[in-house]
């Protein structure tokens, strides 16, 4: 997969592209990010990528052709069909599903904003998709992009060591995951439940999948109903 960064502060992805699960990716091949920045497409002397909001107010708009030039440029040297996200508080909401649909896609652009957002026009003409990581604002969408990747990139199949384990984790199947322990047995008073220790592999399994259905009525009703929903249509002869 090839991700490309359309970005005006590329060193902030340093750290994160820089360590573990992702790193290992970049470095097996199993993934390409490249990091543009978007000052190379511009002309002018200041290599200006905003400019003051036609009809006035405070906070800049990030400029429309520096945006569509170097997804220009990108899609003319892109290795098959690409897919465009604007990071955008007003976009669809990044959630797990999405996470999946995009693993699947070959060439990824990300385009993050900044001050007042992008010139609507960017986003119009390049046909691109905008997408929100959450009911709040962040100051631009680096951080959005790099969640973004972290959740696609671990999707991958091969990325992280057992694929089993990933389809265990909270979403993959609809629920939350169940509790997890580890050493010492007992912690401040508190045990490991007893089943864990049995060796039991069946109950162990049984016990996990009740405590995932649980936790998941309880903590979130709306993903219990849809699996609830799902399970219902799938006994449906
Ligand atoms: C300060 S925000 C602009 C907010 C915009 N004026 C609005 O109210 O919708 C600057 C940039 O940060 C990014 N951003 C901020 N919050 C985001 C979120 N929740 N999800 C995705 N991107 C976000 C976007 O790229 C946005 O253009």
């Amino acid at each position: 997969m090839r991700i490309d960064v359309l970005t005006t502060l590329p060193e902030m992805f340093r750290g994160p592209l820089d360590e573990s699960i992702l790193l290992r990716a970049r470095q097996s091949g199993q993934v390409e990010i490249r990091l543009v920045n978007l000052r190379d497409y511009t002309h002018d002397r200041h290599k200006k990528t905003d400019d003051e909001q036609f009809g006035g107010g405070d906070g800049m708009v990030m400029k429309a052709e520096p945006i569509l030039e170097a997804l220009d440029a990108l899609s003319a040297d892109s290795p098959g069909p690409c897919e465009i996200l604007f990071t955008s508080p007003q976009g669809e909401r990044f959630d797990h599903a999405m996470a999946m649909q995009l693993s699947r896609v070959g060439h990824l652009v990300i385009v993050c904003g900044h001050y007042k957002g992008i010139d609507e026009r960017a986003i119009q003409l390049s046909g691109g998709r905008e997408v929100s990581i959450g009911d709040y604002i962040l100051t631009g969408g680096e951080l959005p992009a790099m969640v973004v990747i972290d959740a696609v990139v671990r999707l991958l199949p091969g990325v992280v060591g057992s694929y089993a384990s990933v389809e265990e984790d909270s979403f993959y199947q609809g629920l939350l995951d169940c509790p997890r322990y580890t050493r010492p047995q007992e912690v401040r008073g508190v045990n490991v439940p007893e089943v864990l220790l049995s060796g039991h592999h069946a109950e162990i399994e049984k016990w996990r999948r009740q405590q995932a259905e649980e936790r998941t009525r309880l903590r979130r009703p709306d993903l219990w109903e849809a699996f609830l929903r799902r399970r219902h249509a799938e006994r449906e002869p």
